[in-house]
Formats: C-alpha cells, structure tokens, sequence
C-alpha cells in the first residue's frame, strides 16, 4: 500500500524569488506526497549543507539543478519499490546515499524534500492526517504562535540589529483566536507607523521593516500597536526577540552598529536583562553567538529562570549540539528546523530528546520559505509548545497558520490552544 513507484524532482521558487527542491513521490497506489524545502539567510555555521548549483549565469549560483539530478538519478534508483512505511528506513537509506556527516554530497536541501515528500506520501495512502502520522503518543495540543511584526538584521535593510520582534498571543482561547489577535495587531501596527511617517513595507518574513534605531524603539511600537488593538500587553500579548546574534559577534565582541554598541558578553546579558525588565518579554532566541558557550551559560544563569532562551544557530536542530547545551548548562529552548539537520527522522530524534530533557521546542520556518506547510502538522504531532513562522502577511507565512486553523477544526473538541501553560516554567 505504501510502495513508491516514481520519484520526480524539480526545480520551483521560493519566496525570495530564489530556487528551491520540490519533490514528487508517486506511489502504486496512485497517491502522490509533495514536499518542497526552505532556505536561510542568517544560517548558522554548523547546519547541514544546502547544495547549490554556483553556477553565476544562472540564478545568480542560486539554482539546484544538480540536486534535482540527484534526485531524478540515484535517489530515484534506491526508492522505486521501497516501502515509505518505515521513515527511518527511507531516512537511513537517504544518508547512506550520501555518505557524509553533514550531507554535503546529496545536500540536506536535496535529502530533505525526499524525506518529507515520504512522510506525506505514507499519511496519504494510510489515509491519515500528517499531524496524526506523524504522533507517537496522541496529544492534541496546539501550540502558541511567535509572529514576526518587526523585521530586522539580514531580513531587512534598515538598522535594528535585533533580528525578529514578535508578539505572542498567549492570552488566547483557540490557535483561530491567537491568529485573529495576531492579525489586528498588525493592521493597528500599520497604522501606527504611517501615522508616524515609517514605511509600511515588509521583510523577508512578513514584519514590518521600518528604519528605527533601537531595541527600544520597536517594542514601544509593539506595546502601542497592541494596547491599541484593545489588549494588554504582558497580560494578553506578550513579546519574543530573535537576537540572531551570531551575525554580530566577533572576536568576543556583539557590535551592534545600528545602536552603536560595542558589548562584550558580561554586557550583552546586561542589555538583554534591561529589556526583559522593561518590556514583557516571554522568550530569547540565539542571545548569545553559535560559538559563545560561555556567555550562553552566564545569560542562562542570568535569565534562565524567568525567559525562556531559545537555541538556534548554538543547537542547529542537532542531537549532540542539545546534548552539549543541556551539559554546560546552556539556553532551556530548542528551535526545530528540519532543514538544519535534513531528514524527518533526526528532527523527530531532536525534538524527543530536547523533550525528555524539559527543553521547550519552538517548530520554525525560514526565512526563504514555500507554500509547504510541513511545519504546522510536525508541531502539533509532536505536542512542541509553540511554532514561529512569520508574521500576517505574505502566503507562504500564512500558509502554515492556515494549516493550523484547518488542523484545530479537524480536531474539534479533542484540540487543547495551549495559551500560558506553553511559557509556565518562566515569569509570565
Ligand atoms: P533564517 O532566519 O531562516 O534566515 O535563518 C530565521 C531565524 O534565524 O530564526
Ligand atoms: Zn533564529
């Protein structure tokens, strides 16, 4: 029932207008799982290898035709008649494949859309929904959503350093209400930001990009756009950064230009600290540099009890990277991005691991991403606390949030918004 007949690969676009992986496998039933793959801009350094072609002429070097050889050629070869039944299986022969640690040879871009486009093909023929495939033990919680409002750092050009602004409607009642709170804060954002003659325009994710010149600055808009919208802020709306520090830190140092500061760690964690007591923030991502072991341990010594501090370039959805950070006593929060790691199976092992060890997970997009909406069944078939996948604007962002609307109607009754209980283990 689950035997693949075809596998076809090809070449389409994602939202930045570069190439991407999408992959067909078509089975002897006559189902077909589709999956295509997203890509970084501030990638961390030890992520898998993203294949491309290099070819100047040609989507500036952007393209993947090479990856789609590959999977037209020698994947397409190993899996005609395998049964997609076992993900481990197909994961495990897709790694073989490629005989390398980081998947440099195939590329986890490649590898990836291989491995999801099994996953799908596998939930369509035993008739199940994705998110439901996917659970190991049925929970039917459904996670709080972080969306991007401000973007900043390499996803626009203006001077915040501080890479993502996002609010999170922890005071809602379902996933469609925290969605619908979303959405107005937005529209009340956007008028806030005309009215003060900033552009309107948005990032790479979705967020507002206006040229601001601190911290400070954009979480003052946030905390008038919401208590406009009729909410309150720290009660109803809370707020998450991603620092993506990694992009500026050199030789010990965080230099953030559009701020003009010059920190060293000891200092970063003061500036962080000063934030989280002025503005009702629940949750950090990468505080501290992929590399700065050390100031991980001093900010979660700092601020561990109270934020939740999200690991993102420092874990790379990487089994060992968790495992050294749940040793040095480093962050309490992983972020799950299947194409750091490359395959279905090490994201789940990734995500089950960082559970046990009572690390929160955070399922995420990127930042050049597809109309796939993978991530939101993954999230709530694994039970992860809260996803983060843009703000409210652009298709391929809401594409994911719709998918969780139609995954809690699915639900019915049976559907648990986790709301607070996703952030009970910090200050809010
Ligand atoms: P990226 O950004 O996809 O460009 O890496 C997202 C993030 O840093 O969380
Ligand atoms: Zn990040």
């Amino acid at each position: 029932m689950t035997i693949i007949k075809n596998v076809i690969g090809r070449q389409i676009i994602d939202s930045r207008g570069y190439p991407t992986v999408e992959v067909d496998l078509l089975m002897e039933n006559g189902e077909i799982g589709r999956a295509s793959v997203p890509s970084g801009a501030s990638t961390g350094t030890f992520e898998a290898f993203e294949l491309r072609d290099g070819d100047q002429k040609h989507y500036n070097g952007k393209g993947v035709k090479n990856a789609i050889e590959y999977v037209n050629g020698e994947i397409r070869k190993a899996l005609v008649g395998m049964d997609t039944n076992s993900q481990q299986t197909i994961d495990k022969i897709l790694n073989e494949l490629d005989g390398t640690k980081n998947k440099s040879r195939l590329g986890a871009n490649t590898i990836l859309a291989t491995s999801i486009a099994a996953a799908r093909s596998t939930s369509k023929c035993m008739r199940l929904p994705l998110f439901e495939y996917l659970q190991k033990t049925p929970s039917y919680a459904l996670p709080v959503p972080l969306m991007n409002v401000i973007n900043g750092g390499r996803h626009a050009n203006n001077d915040l350093d501080v890479q993502e602004f996002m609010i999170v409607p922890l005071g809602a009642e379902s996933m469609h209400d925290a969605i619908r709170m979303g959405c107005e804060v937005f529209y009340s954002l956007k008028n806030i930001l005309e009215n003060e003659g900033f552009s309107t325009a948005v990032g790479d994710e979705g967020g507002f990009a206006p040229k601001l010149k601190s911290s400070e600055a954009a979480l003052n808009l946030m905390v008038n756009a919401v208590e406009s919208s009729g909410y309150k802020a720290g009660k109803d709306i809370c707020f998450a950064l991603d620092c993506a520090s990694t992009e500026y830190y050199l030789d010990e140092i965080y230099n953030l230009e559009g701020e003009d500061l010059k920190l060293s760690r000891e200092e970063k964690v003061s500036y962080l600290s000063k934030l989280c007591n002025t503005y009702p923030i629940v949750s950090i991502e990468d505080g501290m540099a992929e590399d700065d072991w050390e100031g991980w341990t001093m900010l979660t010594k700092a601020l561990g009890g109270v934020v939740q501090l999200v690991g993102d370039d420092l874990f790379v959805t990487n089994y060992e990277r968790i495992k050294t950070g749940i040793n040095k006593k480093c962050a309490n929060s992983v972020l799950i991005k299947p194409n750091q790691i490359g395959t279905v199976s090490e994201t789940l092992d990734a995500i089950y691991y960082s559970q046990q060890n009572e690390l929160s997970c955070i399922v995420s997009h990127r930042s050049g991403d597809t109309e796939d909406t993978f991530i939101s069944d993954l999230c709530v078939g694994t039970g992860c606390s809260q996803i983060k996948t843009g703000s409210l604007s652009r298709s391929e962002r809401l594409a994911k949030y719709n998918q969780l609307i139609r995954i809690e109607e699915a639900l019915g009754k049976r559907a648990n918004f986790l709301g607070a209980s996703a952030f009970k283990n910090f200050k809010y």
